[in-house]
């Protein structure tokens, strides 16, 4: 496994670039892709992380749910599609491994359906809600070259 530099800056090229969908599963290639932002994420101490911020625009997260609960769970995820999502929002303070020391309040949906692949290219669906549920809409933000400071002024609205 290798650590992986993360990209950083509200500016960056690469934070700012739509990903591309991923077509065709190299298994081997994409888990060692896995690996490597697994171990970035852990060494950065967040509970999420997106393909462009270790500078690769394809469609590929790493999510870490329940972080310090008894059900902690990594899950990797390939093309990840929200399919659905309540009315209802959070406002929470978020911050980005990509924007080192700024945090703010977003708002976000309190609870999705989200659609993806997993590793191996099996097609996988996941309720979530609060936390993890933000999680995923950060980071599916991220492959839209969308960084959650852009979301802040709506909750003023
Ligand atoms: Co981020």
């Amino acid at each position: 496994m290798a650590l992986l530099p993360i990209e950083k800056g509200p500016l960056n090229k690469i934070l700012r670039s739509v990903s591309a969908r991923i077509k065709k599963i190299d298994k081997k290639k994409l888990g060692k892709f896995f690996d490597d932002m697994r171990e970035t994420m852990f060494e950065a101490n967040g509970i999420g992380l997106a393909a462009p911020q270790v500078g690769v625009n394809e469609r590929v997260v790493v999510c870490f749910f329940n972080n310090g609960s008894d059900h902690e769970l990594i899950v990797e995820m390939v093309n990840p599609e929200i399919i659905e999502r309540s009315d209802e929002m959070l406002v929470e303070e978020e911050g980005c491994l990509s924007l080192p020391g700024k945090f703010d309040k977003v708002a976000r949906y309190e609870n999705l359906t989200v659609k993806y692949m997993d590793r191996k290219g099996k097609e996988q669906v996941l309720q979530l809600n609060g936390l993890n549920a933000r999680i995923v809409q950060h980071e599916v933000d991220h492959l839209e070259g969308k960084l959650y400071v852009d979301r802040v002024s709506q909750n003023h609205l």
